[in-house]
């Protein structure tokens, strides 16, 4: 009598049986690498807690972009850093800004590649949060409609520089309406929203806030960013964008919320995108170094991960070392 009836392992015999029947792939057409721009030249600082991520002046990026490129990665997610901060994050909107002239620089040298500008303020504000701060002796407040205007102004100018995508990530509420209505009117109709539907406040930034120096001067980031607790309220947040005209909801971060991922997913037609984030980044990295795990594989097998819960598209800093080894492969 042969025991057990249902025998899992047949389909699992061989290399090409198990490439025949798997359920979720992984390309380079799946990510988008961040890079951070400053002010200077010749700059080419590594991050402290994110060995392999750098801040780059504009004519050294020049030598990351072509690294990029060359591994035929198709999208960049463009964060800057500014030289001056002041209370309304004005560097966040101007035309010469930081942010915009590295855009202009990568469409003229890369016209095909995707760029993706990072909508926010907090890198930009002398304060660090996203939006305006009225302070009373109350306390400060973050004020919601007020830094409406100034996040629309700044999607504007990123579009005006040849951005390809806006990505939003303040978290103010009616920041997809503000935006989409600020692009309408200045005629980029057809620029589209990745919006940072469901951003939750998250120690998992550290790294990031340390190297955009935009760490919040004080208070925390937790009237505006989601409890970690909430998935239903996700869905209310990721509805709301669905309305305003996103045409990608994000999740952020990836890992310890997956399954909001896949809650997404199954409830919107949109591309969803996960955003591993620095910390996620920051953790393999310091294990690699130490030699505790396989970082090939740790990563493949994370960036799979996330590909199964249900993203489309995955934000991740391991972007170009992902893309090698798949070529690898
Ligand atoms: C700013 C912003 C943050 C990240 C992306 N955009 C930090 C924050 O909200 O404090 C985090 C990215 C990362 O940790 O990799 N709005
Ligand atoms: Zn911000």
């Amino acid at each position: 009598m042969s025991y057990p009836l249902v025998r899992h392992r047949r389909l699992r015999n061989s290399a090409g049986l198990r490439n025949m029947v798997r359920e979720t792939s992984i390309g380079v057409n799946d990510f988008i690498m961040p890079i951070f721009v400053m002010e200077g030249e010749g700059i080419k600082e590594e991050m402290a807690s994110m060995p392999g991520v750098y801040h780059w002046s504009l004519d050294t990026m020049e030598q990351e972009l072509a690294e990029i490129v060359g591994l035929g990665i198709q999208s960049v997610l463009i964060f800057g850093v500014p030289e001056h901060k002041d209370a309304i994050g004005s560097s966040a909107f101007e035309d010469n800004g930081i942010v915009q002239r590295a855009i202009r620089k990568i469409k003229t040298l890369y016209p095909e590649l995707v760029v993706v500008a990072d909508t926010c303020l907090c890198q930009f504000t002398d304060h660090g949060h996203c939006g305006v701060v009225h302070t009373s002796e109350c306390g400060a407040d973050i004020v919601n409609d007020e830094s409406l205007q100034l996040l629309a102004k700044t999607a504007v100018s990123q579009a005006r520089a040849g951005a390809d995508i806006i990505a939003p990530s303040n978290m103010m509420d009616g920041f997809v309406a503000a935006i989409r209505q600020g692009l309408d009117e200045a005629g980029f109709e057809n620029t589209p929203i990745m919006s940072y539907s469901v951003k939750f406040s998250s120690a998992y930034y550290g790294p990031f806030r340390e190297a955009a120096h935009s760490t919040p001067q004080f208070g925390d980031r937790k009237t505006y960013q989601m409890d970690p607790a909430n998935a239903r309220e996700a869905l209310r947040e990721a509805q709301t964008d669905v309305e305003e005209g996103a045409d990608f909801l994000m999740v952020k971060p990836a890992l310890a919320y997956l399954d909001v991922v896949r809650m997404l997913r199954d409830r919107y037609d949109l591309p969803i995108v996960a955003y591993n984030v620095s910390a996620e980044y920051s953790m393999v990295k310091a294990a690699a170094m130490q030699g505790w795990i396989d970082e090939r594989a740790i990563v493949l097998e994370t960036l799979i991960g996330m590909k199964r819960a249900g993203a489309d598209l995955i934000i991740t800093y391991h972007a170009k070392d992902a893309a090698r080894w798949l070529q690898e492969k």
